[in-house]
């Protein structure tokens, strides 16, 4: 076919190793995912409170379906937005202490929406916007603010005194500070109070923080920060449905005025299907049940038991008591061929190589939920450990190979 770059583009990943593919799922339940008539305990989805498979979620969604049909079967600014939307909306945002919040049909197109608004709200706008974020966002965030902003800076993973210099060396009007409440490969949190100091120095200053792994995880009600009094300083949160609530989608909420302006110029909202009125009535539910608590406390208790079994295995753990726990290999083939053994050995965990994670940082992402029984998680180990047995390996941050 003409455009030869496709072929050169897919050979130089293969040569790297670094080719990616897609898994066919047959059925996933309880924890357990089918792939290729395969059985395998999940520990790579981010279904961190079960709640995908939740009766009363499946309820909501099934009476959504019957009641708004298959779709919104349009841009919520023609006739998409129902009221399922707006009741979700504002739950959103009474739970990040915002006084408003709009939906969006993906996180991806949640942040691209953000950046591109404030950057470029049409094509001649000629206002000077600088983003900086942490070197660890999340790729939705990472190529927004590189197409759109007309300046972008990454700090030192966690290190808001780093993102001070950017600010003090640069000349743009605005400045977008961002930040994830749990990060999405590494699980650690953000410090916020190091990120809201930024705002002292500057009055044109924004502070955004991608809570996707923090909702439903971390703090009272789940609401994704230990304390949820900082919500006050935030201008812009975001967050994703696909993630702890167990359905689709995303949100942003912030003031009424920044709510109503990326209404106006937000081209991934106002150009798109708004989000199907069952999946906003079902994660409406989700959400009930992940204020809760029961959900939260499982998945804390599996977490804790990864990391004791872990620690008693001489398997290294990172700085992470989030849902995401990460083991570093490096080396993009051992990580895959750790995550084929372990395959072998009945247990999934996502295979993280580059571009996503840096070179040397490569991963086995393991993902802990409240669906997963104490088995499940000693079968992990077990796994683990006879990886580690079998191939000769060590786990941490140095250079390996199979
Ligand atoms: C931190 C973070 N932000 C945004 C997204 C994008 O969300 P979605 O999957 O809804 O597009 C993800 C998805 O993995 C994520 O991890």
């Amino acid at each position: 076919m003409p455009f030869g770059f496709i072929q050169d583009a897919l050979v130089q990943r293969e040569q790297g190793g670094l080719l990616r593919g897609v898994k066919t799922v047959t059925q996933q339940q309880q924890g357990l995912i089918q792939i290729d008539d395969k059985y395998l305990i999940n520990f790579a989805g981010n279904d961190y409170l079960g709640l995908s498979q939740d009766q009363d979620v499946l309820q909501s969604y099934t009476e959504g379906l019957a009641a708004f049909g298959a779709s919104s079967t349009a841009s919520p600014v023609v006739c998409g937005y129902h009221h399922q939307h707006r009741a979700l909306e504002s739950r959103l945002a009474e739970l990040t202490q915002q006084s408003s919040a709009m939906l969006f049909s993906s996180g991806f197109a949640a942040n691209q929406a953000i950046c591109q608004a404030l950057a470029k709200p049409f094509p001649n706008s000629r206002h000077s916007l600088g983003v900086v974020s942490d070197k660890l966002m999340h790729a939705s965030f990472v190529e927004a603010a590189m197409s759109y902003a007309q300046g972008y800076y990454r700090f030192a993973h966690n290190q808001p005194n780093n993102a001070q210099k950017f600010i003090d060396n640069n000349q743009h009007e605005h400045y977008l500070i961002a930040s994830e409440g749990v990060f999405s490969m590494d699980g650690d949190c953000a410090p916020v109070s190091g990120l809201l100091a930024l705002k002292a120095r500057k009055n044109e200053i924004c502070v955004m923080l991608d809570q996707a792994h923090a909702i439903g995880v971390i703090g009272k009600e789940g609401c994704g920060l230990e304390d949820p009094q900082q919500y006050d300083d935030i201008d812009i949160v975001m967050g994703t449905f696909g993630k702890s609530l167990g359905t689709q989608g995303a949100f942003v909420a912030g003031s009424s005025d920044l709510i109503l302006y990326l209404q106006n110029f937000a081209r991934h909202y106002v150009y798109s299907t708004a989000l199907c009125p069952a999946i906003a009535k079902a994660t409406d539910t989700a959400l009930t049940k992940m204020m809760t608590g029961a959900f939260r406390a499982s998945l804390h208790e599996n977490i804790e038991t990864f990391r004791r079994l872990s620690v008693a295995n001489d398997i290294e753990v990172s700085e992470s008591y989030s849902a995401i726990q990460p083991i570093i290999l490096s080396g993009s083939t051992s990580v895959i061929k750790a995550s084929e053994f372990l395959s072998d050995l009945g247990v999934l965990v996502g295979a993280i190589r580059t571009p996503t994670v840096p070179k040397n940082a490569e991963r086995l992402r393991i993902t802990l939920s409240a669906s997963h029984s104490k088995k499940d998680i000693e079968s992990l180990i077990d796994a683990l450990c006879i990886l580690r047995d079998k191939m000769k390996l060590e786990y941490g941050f140095r250079e390996r190979c199979i």
